[in-house]
């Protein structure tokens, strides 16, 4: 039996290191984890418990498609508090995580060939869910002044139907500001084409409050998750925030593709909400673990990056270490027992010369690796 030409996306380079990784360990070895991109902790305790609670008392068969009103509402308040923005619950939409998110954002707006923008570095699985869907990924090289976001010029005569940017951006935690965010959506709505916003991080932010797209159009798409800032990775919710004459469209592509969202996960994302003081201290693990690798990373020779302004990722330029990436993380695992991630699951041409250091783990790990990385560079 054939597979589709549609079906040969790439695999994921950091899952490989993962299962290196997990063959040290299974040999004996101890090693630190500053490969993965997830919370070491889990969902708030107070998710768990409404979850329980909602299991006593009922089936937790389907909900609606679009999700329950009471989370959509309340992620509606959430836009309120954190931006000032007035939301209207109607234009929220849940998912299966932000990926569920990409699928129904990419069958809702592209048809087959269509070309969409994405900055590279960036989010490995936005080129693979493209492709996978026929249709094309627009690589968009971002340069070290712009932080690595893309900005207007790099897609002026693009002949693009989409653009995607992250802020914080996966691997590089830049953000883009009030001023670049604007720049980007006139430049795309100028274009006619559709703006896409993947707002994963927000909340995980350390000078500054990230801007929403939506603090400048309503004409975009907004897609944000339950897996970094309420540390609920496996449970598989998300939302995105439609324009209103697409609701309908994207109500009836997620009736058909998914039914719903887990239901048990709205449950204990709703709740997740309201467990502000465990996520802040969530987020105080991560502001400390962000200093340590800022002054640790340069002290043990990594002194090629910019400090991220969100997330729980360092993106390294180590081109004067070497022009094998893959080689050196794999070095650094045997060597150091540090898992790392080459920058070619983010970058397919300049990731060579780069490498992802994640720092969601406990600040005892953190410390630990910054450790053995500095011994590792010292005896190189
Ligand atoms: C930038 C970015 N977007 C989307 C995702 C997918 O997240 P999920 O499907 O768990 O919401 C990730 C996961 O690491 C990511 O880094």
């Amino acid at each position: 039996m054939r597979n589709s030409t549609r079906s040969q996306v790439d695999p994921f380079i950091v899952m490989d290191v993962m299962q290196a990784a997990a063959a040290a360990e299974a040999e004996g070895h101890h090693i630190i984890h500053m490969e993965v991109g997830q919370p070491g902790t889990g969902a708030p305790k107070g998710a768990s418990a409404a979850l329980t609670a909602a299991m006593e008392q009922g089936a937790l068969g389907y909900t609606v498609a679009l999700g329950l009103p009471a989370l959509r509402k309340r992620i509606a308040l959430m836009y309120a508090e954190w931006y000032n923005v007035d939301l209207d619950p109607s234009r929220v939409v849940i998912t299966s995580g932000s990926s569920g998110g990409f699928i129904l954002t990419f069958t809702s707006l592209f048809d087959t060939g269509d070309r969409v923008g994405i900055g590279a570095p960036g989010y490995p699985s936005y080129r693979q869910i493209l492709k996978a869907l026929d249709l094309t990924p627009v690589d968009l090289p971002t340069s070290i002044e712009n932080r690595l976001q893309p900005v207007p010029s790099d897609f002026a005569d693009m002949d693009l139907q989409g653009l995607l940017v992250a802020s914080p951006g996966n691997p590089t935690g830049t953000m883009l500001d009030h001023g670049a965010m604007s720049a980007l959506i006139d430049a795309t709505q100028g274009q006619g084409a559709s703006f896409i916003s993947d707002e994963i991080y927000h909340g995980i932010e350390y000078e500054k409050k990230a801007v929403t797209a939506l603090e400048i159009s309503n004409d975009a798409y907004v897609i944000n998750s339950f897996s970094k800032y309420f540390s609920m990775t496996g449970w598989r919710v998300g939302w995105m925030v439609v324009p209103e004459d697409h609701v309908r469209v994207v109500e009836r592509i997620a009736q058909n593709m998914f039914i719903c969202a887990p239901h048990a996960s709205q449950v204990a994302a709703l709740a997740a909400m309201d467990c502000t003081a465990e996520l802040e201290a969530n987020m105080d693990v991560y502001r400390a673990n962000r200093a340590m690798m800022i002054t640790g990373l340069r002290d043990a020779g990594f002194t090629s990056f910019a400090p991220p302004d969100g997330a729980f990722y360092v993106y390294a330029d180590v081109s004067s270490l070497t022009t094998d990436s893959r080689e050196l993380a794999r070095d650094i695992l045997d060597k150091a027992g540090v898992a790392v991630t080459p920058g070619l699951d983010f970058d397919p041409v300049r990731g060579h010369q780069t490498l992802r250091f994640s720092y969601a783990r406990s600040t005892q790990d953190i410390a630990e690796g910054l450790g053995r990385l500095k011994a590792y560079m010292a005896a190189r």
